[in-house]
């Protein structure tokens, strides 16, 4: 796509187990937002992140048919007329993952992404994703999902963008405090927009660092959000920036690869 669209993050600080308060905060912060084309919600926002164990997510993980949280977005999609990328907690029989929705004004649940990449005790609750890494063209843009500590994996966020991602949207519950720097780089190494929407607050001895951002594809920072606020921004993106892969007028971010040389990426036991 070659338009302006209007995309921008929700930043706040859940509260772990409270779900219907967590979907009272992220309300009336909706209701305070400007008009938007698309809006990304931190990871796991309606459960919070640090459970006990795989019996405490277990509580409280839904199947996304039995979604409270999901049918609330859809609802808001819809009222707003706004797409929403938001994290959640998805239980499918005993297995539970850490994903991300798309959510359409017109068509309700329009994607879904499994995060592959699990930090710390998330190893002990989720399984990895298994549904790859999906692009979606959904009209105003084509846009991709990664979840927090997927920044930490320069490869996810290549096939995303070779896949044809104008647009990478990022929910997350950073803990590290790294990606603030690292995922400018991806922006600008694949020449793609990113919009990270951060959590704030402590929650069992973990804290998350806010500072939400907007990435363009020269790595510049578009927007960002204070360490512990609760805010909706918004920024303009020209699509068509994310369209120019040249480098210098004779390198292309793309074309210049030479995969024959990376073949031992794609071997396991490569170390
Ligand atoms: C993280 O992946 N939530 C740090």
């Amino acid at each position: 796509m070659t338009g302006i669209i209007r995309a921008g993050f929700l930043q706040f600080n859940p509260e772990l187990g409270n779900v219907a308060g967590n979907i009272q905060k992220i309300e009336a912060l909706l209701n305070g937002m400007g008009n938007a084309d698309i809006l990304v919600i931190p990871e796991l926002p309606e459960t919070g992140y640090n459970f006990r164990d795989y019996a405490h997510a277990f509580s409280l993980a839904r199947e996304l048919s039995r979604s409270v949280y999901l049918e609330f977005l859809v609802a808001q999609s819809r009222k707003r007329d706004v797409f929403i990328i938001s994290g959640l907690a998805e239980k499918e029989g005993r297995d539970l993952y850490n994903t991300s929705v798309l959510v359409c004004p017109v068509r309700g649940l329009a994607g879904k992404y499994r995060k592959v990449h699990l930090f710390m005790n998330e190893k002990n609750i989720f399984r990895p994703g298994n549904l790859g890494f999906p692009v979606f063209d959904i009209g105003i843009c084509k846009t991709a999902m990664l979840i927090c500590f997927d920044w930490m994996f320069p490869e996810a966020w290549r096939i995303v963008a070779l896949r044809g991602a104008e647009l990478i949207c990022h929910p997350s519950n950073l803990v590290l405090p790294f990606a603030q720097q690292a995922v400018p780089v991806h922006a600008m190494i694949n020449r793609v927009f990113v919009v990270t929407a951060n959590r704030t607050g402590t929650e069992r001895g973990i804290t998350f660092s806010g500072r939400s951002f907007i990435s363009g594809p020269s790595g510049e920072t578009l927007a960002m959000a204070a360490p512990q606020s609760d805010e909706v921004t918004l920024v303009e993106l020209d699509l068509s920036l994310a369209h120019d892969k040249m480098i210098t007028p004779l390198n292309h971010a793309f074309d210049d690869r030479m995969p024959e040389e990376y073949l031992p990426l794609s071997d396991p036991g490569q170390k």
